[in-house]
């Protein structure tokens, strides 16, 4: 079995009418970037856009990206249902090179690939990451399989926010926060609890001539 699903594994998992994920921002973006002052943003793996509808609901210039068509279809619906606009890219990111220092927010949940392929997508998302602008990761903890809920099966998809601080090293980011991070879960049998990876970190402000 291959580590990571295609897209066409994708399209076929997003391929029903209803939302795989929920309508709802993640709470861990809620609570990073709520105090953040609007600008332009970059959600990489965006899937049906939950993430990047709320925040150009607060005003972002949001640009999703995903290798699922159909998954990007159903975040311009969510988008149009809710009034906002933002740009959609259907691209692979083990190839797709976002604008370098171009996005006062980068952000990227729950891309769940083994390690040699994520270290690349990680550097080229905090190189997208603009002076005095923010990168933001959230993912399936290492721990999780064993300790918390839900998420992938497969170990080889799984890091920690340590894993993501080495990713970084030589990017020029400060990381800001790097933890294990716990998010309840409501389930038929009562509240869960799964571990998430979170790393937050800074590209230092351009300095003035
Ligand atoms: C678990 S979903 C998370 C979606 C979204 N970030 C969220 O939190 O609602 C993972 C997403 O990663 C996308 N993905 C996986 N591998 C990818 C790749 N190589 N290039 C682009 N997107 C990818 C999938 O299509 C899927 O939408």
């Amino acid at each position: 079995m291959s580590a990571t699903m295609s897209s066409q594994e994708w399209d076929r998992r997003y391929s029903g009418t209803e939302l795989v994920w929920t309508a709802q921002p993640n709470r861990f973006l809620v609570a990073e970037a709520e105090a953040l002052a609007p600008a332009r943003g970059l959600d990489l793996a965006c899937g049906e856009g939950r993430n990047a509808v709320w925040l150009a609901e607060r005003g972002w210039r949001m640009t999703g990206v995903d290798f699922s068509a159909v998954a990007l279809e159903k975040a311009r619906r969510l988008a149009e249902a809710r009034g906002v606009e933002a740009e959609w890219v259907v691209a692979d990111l083990f190839a797709y090179q976002p604008e370098p220092n171009a996005y006062d927010l980068v952000v990227m949940f729950y891309l769940q690939v083994a390690a040699e392929r994520r270290t690349p997508v990680v550097r080229a998302a905090a190189a997208a990451v603009a002076p005095g602008g923010v990168l933001l990761l959230v993912a399936h903890d290492s721990d999780n399989l064993e300790r918390g809920y839900g998420g992938p099966p497969n170990p080889a998809v799984l890091y920690s926010a340590e894993d993501l601080v080495g990713d970084l090293d030589g990017s020029g980011l400060l990381v800001e926060r790097a933890e294990q991070v716990k998010r309840p879960v409501a389930t038929e049998d009562g509240e869960r609890v799964a571990l998430d990876a979170l790393l937050r970190a800074r590209r230092p402000a351009a300095e003035r001539a």
